[in-house]
């Protein structure tokens, strides 16, 4: 059974560690770890060495943590072309599929097959990519994906130039589809998720700052749920 995000409420703060800050040679543990923390989410990090520099997971990886989870699956596609990898990402165990609209494919024939595919759908913007890229697919979509580091690397930091495009979003998604789900990646920690939340995201990627935690994943994640008081109402 796939966990939507149209069963999530936009106005609670949903917080999804990303899999790429693990420990790869111990990944079932460390999934579990994060699980019996708190977390709502596992963010999938996948990587294509063509649309980023780098290569991470692909579908078998993915199949198999979803034998050890009950976590839904937040897979987040940097690939060129997206349209290609649907089924198999489906096929997998992903709950969510996120794409990026800098990437090489028809925009709406991903979001067709995703939806098709009976998964939530997401669309990711890179830093430098303005809100409007995105304005006509707001009614078409679950989730933003705004990318608050460059994709391809985890442990960067956060971006604060990116903080204007959120509250923008979130304006456009009170006007437009009020249930979106805007989330934030890259450099998210206890300090950069208050400017977020307070700008109108309620979904937190945290890799470094989750699995790295020197007090604990579960102060990590504790501390990444108090921003919920920070979530503006929606209007
Ligand atoms: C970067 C990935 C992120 C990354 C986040 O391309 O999309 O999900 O792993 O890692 P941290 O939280 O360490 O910045
Ligand atoms: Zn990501």
């Amino acid at each position: 059974m796939k966990k939507l995000l149209s069963e999530f409420d936009s106005r609670r703060i949903l917080v999804a560690p990303s899999l790429l800050a693990a420990d790869f040679a111990h990944l079932a543990d460390e999934v579990k770890r994060i699980e019996e923390a708190g977390s709502d989410l596992l963010h999938l990090d996948v990587m294509d060495g063509h649309f980023v520099p780098n290569l991470t997971m692909g579908p078998p990886l993915i199949a198999s943590l979803r034998k050890n989870s009950s976590l839904p699956f937040d897979t987040h596609l940097m690939l060129s072309h997206p349209g290609k990898y649907i089924k198999p990402f489906v096929d997998a165990g992903s709950d969510h599929i996120t794409f990026h609209i800098e990437s090489e494919d028809d925009p709406l024939e991903v979001i067709a097959a995703i939806r098709e595919s009976g998964v939530s759908v997401g669309v990711s913007v890179k830093p430098k990519t303005p809100a409007s890229a995105i304005a006509h697919l707001m009614d078409k979509i679950d989730l933003v994906l705004v990318m608050s580091v460059e994709p391809g690397f985890g442990g960067q930091s956060f971006m604060s130039e990116v903080v204007p495009k959120i509250a923008e979003l979130r304006a456009m998604a009170n006007q437009i589809n009020p249930r979106i789900h805007i989330e934030v990646d890259g450099g998210i920690d206890g300090e950069t998720a208050k400017v977020v939340v307070e700008a109108g995201a309620n979904m937190l990627v945290a890799g470094t700052s989750v699995f790295r935690a020197k007090d604990g994943a579960e102060n990590a994640v504790a501390r990444l749920h108090e921003t919920q008081k920070l979530l503006p109402p929606q209007k």
